[in-house]
Formats: C-alpha cells, structure tokens, sequence
C-alpha cells in the first residue's frame, strides 16, 4: 500500500470514529451536523494529523530569515487571526449551527483542521504553530492538488519540503522539485471558493485567470505575487543564510501582497501596505471623454485593468469596495455634479458606479454572506486586459466644463467595520488606484 492509500484509509477510520462520538442516542441537531460534514467538500483524503506534524514557521525562519519576515507580515500569516475574518467567521457559524466551521477553517486555519484542533470554532484547542494561518510547512508540505477549488490538497508533511528548485542541499531538511509549487493551481486550492451545496463561485480568482489573457501567456500568480513589486521582476540572493544556499537570480518573494493595505497597516505592517497601495496602483487605468450636447453634457469614464492577472476586484469583492468618484466643476469652479463621494459618517453613495459582485440568497435578497450565496446577484468587475465604461449624462448650462473622476478602492465597508469592530471612531480609508481630470470645451 502507498503511504497516500494508508493516510487516506486512516483518515476514512478517523472520520469514522468522530461521527461515531461517544455513542448513544443522536439528537436531531446532531444528525443534521452530521449530514452537514457529509455535505462538506472535503475529501476522504483529509488527513488528521498530529499537533506537531507541521512546523512552526519559526523553525525555518532561523535559516529563511528574509523570507519569514516577508510571511510574517502577508494576509497569509494572519489569515486565522485578521479581524476582519474572525466576526464574519462567528456569524457564519451562528448562522449555520456550525456547517461552516472546519469549511471555512480549512483555508484560514489549514493546519489545525489537519491536526484536528479544529473545532471548536473559538480557536481556544489551537497551538501557536495553527494559529499562524497559512504557514511555511503548510505549503511547503503540500504533495498533490486534485482539483483547484475547496483546498482540494493532500499534506503530507514530514522532513521532505517541496520547493521550486530540486536542486538544492539543506541541513535541516530534504528538498524536492515540485512543478505543482511553480503552477497557479497550488494557489488555486484556496483561491477559488465553491458554495458547498448551492455551487456558486464564491471566490474565483483561480478559474478566473485561467479564462484569461494571462494564463494564455503563461505568466502565472508567482510572477506577480511572489516578485518585489510591480514592475521590478527579480530579488537576487540567497533564500537561506544557514547551511550550503547558493546564489540565486531570483528568490521567490513571501509578502503575498494584494489590496489589504488597511489591515496591513492595521497590524503594523507598513512595508506591506505600501506595497499594496503600490499594487493598486498598478492595477488600473481611467480615461474620460466628454462632449456637450443638446442633452447637457454627455460624458463616458472607461475605466482598463492594466495590471491584474484576474478581474479588479478580485477575492472577496462581497467584502471589499471599488467604485468611480466623480466631480464635475463648472467655469466658475462650481461643483455641479458628483457621484461616489463619501459622506459625512464616511459611506459611500450608494448610487456610485461599484465594482464587485454580491450574492443572492434563497429569498431573492442581495447578501454579501458568502454562506448564504445561491448565486450571483449583481457582478461588476473589471476583467483582466479589458475595461468597463459608463456614460453619465448631467443636466448642465454652459459651455466648458472640468472633470475629474478616481476609482477608490475599500478593503471594507464602514458599515462592516461599525457592526463588527468595537472601536469608536474606526475609518475605513480609500485608496486611489487611478485618477484623471479633462477639460471640456
Ligand atoms: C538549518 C537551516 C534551515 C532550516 C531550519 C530550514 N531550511 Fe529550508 N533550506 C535551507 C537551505 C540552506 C536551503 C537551500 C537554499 C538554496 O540553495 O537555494 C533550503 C531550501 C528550502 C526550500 C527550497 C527547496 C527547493 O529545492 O526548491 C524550501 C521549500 C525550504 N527550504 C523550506 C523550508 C521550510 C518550510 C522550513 C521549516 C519547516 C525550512 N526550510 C527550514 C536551510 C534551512
Ligand atoms: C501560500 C503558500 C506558501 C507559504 C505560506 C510559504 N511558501 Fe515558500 N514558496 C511557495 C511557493 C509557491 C514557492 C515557489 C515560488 C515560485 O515558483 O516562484 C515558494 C518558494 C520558497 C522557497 C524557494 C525560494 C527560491 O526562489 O529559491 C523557499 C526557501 C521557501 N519558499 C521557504 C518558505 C518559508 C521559510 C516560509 C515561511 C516563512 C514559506 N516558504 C511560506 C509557497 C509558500
Ligand atoms: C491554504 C490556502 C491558501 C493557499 C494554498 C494560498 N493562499 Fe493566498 N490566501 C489564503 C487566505 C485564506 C487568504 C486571506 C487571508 C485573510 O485576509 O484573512 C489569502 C490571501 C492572499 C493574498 C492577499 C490578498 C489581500 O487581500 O491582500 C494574496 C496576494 C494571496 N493570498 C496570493 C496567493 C498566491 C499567489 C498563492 C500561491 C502561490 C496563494 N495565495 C496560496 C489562502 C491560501
Ligand atoms: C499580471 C499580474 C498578476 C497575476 C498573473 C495575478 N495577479 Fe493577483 N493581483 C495583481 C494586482 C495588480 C492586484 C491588485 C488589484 C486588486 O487588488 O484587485 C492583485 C490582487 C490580488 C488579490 C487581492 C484581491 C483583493 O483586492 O482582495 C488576490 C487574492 C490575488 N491577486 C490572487 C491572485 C492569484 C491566486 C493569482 C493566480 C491565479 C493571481 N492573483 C494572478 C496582479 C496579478
Ligand atoms: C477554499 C478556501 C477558502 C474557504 C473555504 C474560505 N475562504 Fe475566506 N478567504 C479565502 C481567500 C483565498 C481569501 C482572500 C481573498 C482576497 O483577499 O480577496 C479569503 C478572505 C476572506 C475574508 C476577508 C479577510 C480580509 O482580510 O479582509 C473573510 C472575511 C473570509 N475569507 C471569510 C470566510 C468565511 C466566513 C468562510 C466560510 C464560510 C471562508 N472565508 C471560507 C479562502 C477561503
């Protein structure tokens, strides 16, 4: 038998055993619990391993210090502890008498699912190597993807890491070339969400760049999450300074940086965030075309995705904002019309342009709770390579007009933020992506 068989068929005990419980009579809660793990993706070849199996990340940060400073501060590491996750994390668990507690766990606290500290959904049987979300050994350890979507991966941790070189000699460990780490698909397994039971994508980042132009041309999310920054490809030097590293032209770097500035510099990441308020930037383009007619004036933002391998937003955009901001003045630099601004408690217009995409739920209600998704209710995105475009007529007199329009990005909503954080006077903040003003005669 292979030694994945022999893991499978334990696994397939273990499950075993903890349906069975204690034995005895089931309540009916209990059952429906059971039907919900039944219902559950996860495959038979989830393995429950034992706390320790998986090391801490800071064993490997001895040796990989640059690299474990870069992970230290990526949504990767605080992706069990983020506070922006833990309230929408209890929600759902209330909400589902539980349904969703190893689901979601299995992407934002991967390794104590595999060790089996989870649950309980409070996180409190958690040790500090599970706590520490999305970890070096984690991903290191990780053998085989069988299909991109609901962390369809098989661990097999142990001495063995798998990396992108083969050839490399390390003291501590064994290395092997592992071709899954160098394709999207690895990342895939998590960044790709599939509703349980209804099916909706939730997160589609993964199918998403496969459909598009750069899949096509082979750039991957390693060459532009695992790169210094946007437009500076390569970060020479070794990626160890214990043991036999040699010198590399490129070391894959760890920040995994996206849009989360806020919460990086939340967390007291500030290279981070700006990092990604550099890579929002990069994102997006706007352009603006107006003409006064008979209508008043008639004038079309088209707003291009430049720099993004998938759809702006991306991810959890049910949770993110992204929206155009426009301001038009008139020759005597009176505002006549805007769309998108905040308010004075920092909301956003509800009538702005929004890019994202939010869910419906069994009653036909738009939700942004992903739980809750039966499918898609309203998707506006940007898609990769391409651009979207809206025309806004405005009632105006006059002859020559200045228009400046932004599209501003939100980690969150200030709603979500009041609802789920309890301290006073908390402000989300926008981030520009791009902005540009004309002038038309
Ligand atoms: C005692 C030092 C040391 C420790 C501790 C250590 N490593 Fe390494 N590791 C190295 C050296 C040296 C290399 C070789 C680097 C090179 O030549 O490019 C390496 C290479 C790697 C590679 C690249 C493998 C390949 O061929 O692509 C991975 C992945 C890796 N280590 C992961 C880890 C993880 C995960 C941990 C913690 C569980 C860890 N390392 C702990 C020294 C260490
Ligand atoms: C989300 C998964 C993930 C996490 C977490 C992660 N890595 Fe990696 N790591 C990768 C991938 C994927 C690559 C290969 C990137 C590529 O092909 O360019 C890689 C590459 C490496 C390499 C080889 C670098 C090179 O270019 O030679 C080392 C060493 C390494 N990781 C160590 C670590 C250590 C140490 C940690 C924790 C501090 C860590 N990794 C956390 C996914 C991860
Ligand atoms: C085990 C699941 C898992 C794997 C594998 C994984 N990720 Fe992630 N990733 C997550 C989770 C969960 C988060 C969100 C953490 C949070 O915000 O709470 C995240 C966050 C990110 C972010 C930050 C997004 C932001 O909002 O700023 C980026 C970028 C990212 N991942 C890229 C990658 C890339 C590239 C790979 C493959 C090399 C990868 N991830 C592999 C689970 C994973
Ligand atoms: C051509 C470069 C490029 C490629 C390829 C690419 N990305 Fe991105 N990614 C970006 C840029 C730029 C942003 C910032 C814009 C944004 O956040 O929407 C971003 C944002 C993200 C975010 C944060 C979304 C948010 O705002 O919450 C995640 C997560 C992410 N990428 C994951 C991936 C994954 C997974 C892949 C591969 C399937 C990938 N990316 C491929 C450039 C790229
Ligand atoms: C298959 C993997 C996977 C599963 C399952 C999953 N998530 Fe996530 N989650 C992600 C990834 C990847 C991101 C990062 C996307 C981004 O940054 O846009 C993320 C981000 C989030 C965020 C945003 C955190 C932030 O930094 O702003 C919240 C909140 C969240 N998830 C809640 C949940 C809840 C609740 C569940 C269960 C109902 C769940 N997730 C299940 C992969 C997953």
């Amino acid at each position: 038998m292979t030694m994945k068989k022999t893991l499978a068929l334990l696994a397939i005990i273990v499950t075993f055993l903890i349906l069975q419980g204690c034995g005895g009579q089931q309540s009916p809660q209990e059952s429906d619990r059971e039907q919900a793990a039944n219902d559950s993706p996860v495959s038979e070849e989830e393995v429950l391993f034992n706390p320790g199996d998986f090391e801490d990340p800071s064993v490997c940060g001895g040796c990989h210090g640059e690299i474990h400073q870069a992970w230290s501060g990526s949504m990767h590491a605080a992706a069990w502890t983020n506070e922006l996750y833990q309230p929408d994390y209890l929600l759902a668990a209330q909400e589902t008498d539980g349904a969703t507690d190893v689901f979601c766990g299995e992407c934002h606290a991967p390794v104590a699912v595999r060790v089996g500290q989870l649950p309980p959904v409070d996180g409190s049987e958690f040790d500090d190597t599970s706590r520490q979300g999305v970890s070096c050994d984690f991903c290191h350890t990780v053998s085989e993807v069988k299909e991109p979507v609901n962390v369809q991966s098989i661990s097999e941790p142990g001495r063995l890491k798998r990396g992108p070189r083969g050839d490399t000699v390390s003291p501590a460990h064994d290395t092997v070339f592992s071709e899954l780490h160098t394709d999207p698909a690895f990342c895939g397994a998590c960044h790709n969400v599939r509703h349980p039971t209804s099916g909706t994508m939730v997160i589609d980042t993964y199918d998403d760049w496969l459909d598009g132009p750069y899949a096509e041309e082979g750039i991957t999310c390693q060459n532009c999450h695992m790169t210094p920054t946007p437009g500076v490809g390569k970060n020479p030097g070794k990626s160890a300074t214990i043991g036999d590293a040699q010198e590399r032209d490129h070391v894959a770097t760890h920040f995994f940086v996206g849009g989360s500035s806020w919460t990086l510099n939340r967390r007291g990441y500030e290279e981070h965030a700006q990092m990604a308020e550099e890579n929002l930037r990069s994102a997006a383009e706007l352009s603006l075309d107006g003409q006064v007619t008979a209508n008043g004036l008639e004038l079309t933002v088209t707003a291009e995705n430049v720099g993004a391998g998938h759809a702006i937003p991306t991810g959890v955009t049910y949770i993110r904002k992204m929206w155009l901001e426009l301001t038009v003045e008139n020759e005597q630099g009176e505002v006549v019309y805007v769309s998108g601004h905040t308010d004075d408690d920092n909301h956003v217009d509800p009538d702005a342009v929004f890019y994202r995409k939010l869910f419906i739920d069994g009653d036909g209600n738009q939700t942004s709770k992903s739980w809750l998704a039966e499918g898609i209710g309203y998707d506006r995105r940007i898609p990769a390579g391409g651009s979207d475009s809206e025309t806004y007529i405005i009632d105006a007199v006059g002859s020559s007009y200045t228009a400046t329009v932004r599209l501003l990005y939100r980690t969150t909503t200030q709603e979500a933020l009041n609802n789920h954080l309890s301290e006073e006077d908390l402000e989300i903040e926008s981030v520009e992506m791009a902005k540009e003003t004309i002038v038309i005669n």
